[in-house]
């Protein structure tokens, strides 16, 4: 008897019942229920029948409109508060439904298993009997099931300091920390840019991460623009850049930004690459050199005019 079709013929018992509650023959023992998603849940009822029997009674399980079971009693027998102590039925259990519920017959108790948020919503049990439907609802939730406790971090990225200060020609660590929400669901990308220019871009397609979510290696594609080639250097594992031999033109506000399937956070550091004191020192130094040279060709020069000037006159 589990064919579909018998399904479509449960409506009219719908029909021709009003939904009236007369008795308290049908016990719901909660009216609301969380649970997590993947696990499974009792909802739990009791019915009983009172003397003199005329006919057997049928439950039925509804949620949004679905009959999940329908069951219909032909025989049995009753004990102490008109508890059934055993009975012979038929129970159809949806199609939608079948190998996720368990009914049990002498309490009318459902036993949903396997439960996905999509389960979320209200579960009405009736029980007809002479006539009479009585009727209760329990509100299930479902829970989307949280992250282990241990490691329940989002992703976050950690840019260590805001400015840096630093002479031409050294070289600077721009330094990071970043870590991924765990279990990872997806990896994430980093990009590096000056000034809206990208430097690197490095994609995460696989690793591992420890607790706090800081990863512990990576499998990764990191592509360094050609400009910076040769002058950058980039750490997948905690998302620093190093950059060599800075010139003046290298100072500005780079930001490092962290993408997610989720957000996308974002850091700066503010770089002021300065002249050295030593280059300075050169500079002066090779600006006195010039205005020397040109004092000497100065010293030079005018003689040499005088002397054509007065060669000229006397030739005249
Ligand atoms: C179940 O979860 C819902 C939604 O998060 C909440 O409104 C309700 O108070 C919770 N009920 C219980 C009994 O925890
Ligand atoms: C209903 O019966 C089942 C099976 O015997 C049992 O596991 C469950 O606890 C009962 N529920 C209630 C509310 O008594
Ligand atoms: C119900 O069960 C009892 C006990 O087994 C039996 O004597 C009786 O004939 C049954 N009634 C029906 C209608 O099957
Ligand atoms: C990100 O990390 C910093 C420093 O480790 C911490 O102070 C902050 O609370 C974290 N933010 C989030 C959203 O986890
Ligand atoms: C870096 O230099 C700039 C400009 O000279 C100055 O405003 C800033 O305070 C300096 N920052 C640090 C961290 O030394
Ligand atoms: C990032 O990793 C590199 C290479 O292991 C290391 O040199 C650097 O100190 C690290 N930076 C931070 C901020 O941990
Ligand atoms: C990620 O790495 C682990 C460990 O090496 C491996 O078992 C897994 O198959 C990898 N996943 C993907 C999507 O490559
Ligand atoms: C920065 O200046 C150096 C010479 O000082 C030059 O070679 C380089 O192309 C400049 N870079 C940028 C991005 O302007």
């Amino acid at each position: 008897m589990t064919d579909g079709r018998v399904i479509f013929l449960i409506p009219v018992f719908n029909l021709l019942f009003t939904d009236s509650i007369v008795g308290d023959d049908l016990t719901v023992y909660k009216n609301s229920l969380n649970v997590t998603a993947g696990q499974s849940v009792l909802l739990p009822t009791s019915y009983s029948i009172t003397y003199p029997l005329k006919n057997w009674p049928s439950i039925e399980w509804v949620t949004k409109d679905d009959t999940i079971v329908y069951c219909s009693v032909t025989n049995g027998s009753l004990g102490a508060e008109g508890r059934p102590v055993w009975v012979t039925e038929n129970t159809i259990i949806s199609p939608k439904y079948q190998g996720r519920v368990d009914f049990f017959r002498l309490n009318a108790s459902l036993f949903l298993k396997d439960l996905t948020e999509m389960d979320t919503g209200s579960y009405t049990v009736r029980l007809l009997m002479d006539g009479n439907i009585y009727k209760g609802a329990i509100h299930l939730w479902v829970h989307q099931s949280p992250a282990p406790t241990d490691s329940m971090v989002g992703d976050n990225l950690t840019v260590h300091t805001s400015s840096l200060n630093v002479s031409v020609g050294q070289s600077l660590l721009l330094p990071t920390t970043y870590s991924i929400s765990s279990p990872a669901q997806s990896w994430p990308s980093i990009e590096w840019a000056r000034e809206g220019q990208t430097i690197v871009h490095c994609s995460v397609s696989n690793g591992s991460i420890r607790a706090k979510g800081l990863p512990v290696w990576v499998n990764e594609k990191t592509g360094i623009s050609p400009e910076y080639q040769g002058r950058v250097e980039f750490f997948p594992l905690n998302a620093s850049l190093l950059l060599k031999d800075l010139s003046v033109n290298d100072s500005g506000t780079y930001t490092v930004k962290l993408l997610t399937a989720k957000n996308v956070i974002k850091g700066t550091i503010h770089v002021w690459v300065q002249r050295s004191p030593a280059s300075l020192e050169d500079y002066i130094t090779q600006s006195r050199t010039v205005i020397f040279i040109l004092r000497m060709i100065g010293c030079c020069i005018t003689p040499v005019v005088l002397c054509l000037l007065i060669l000229c006159c006397e030739c005249r």
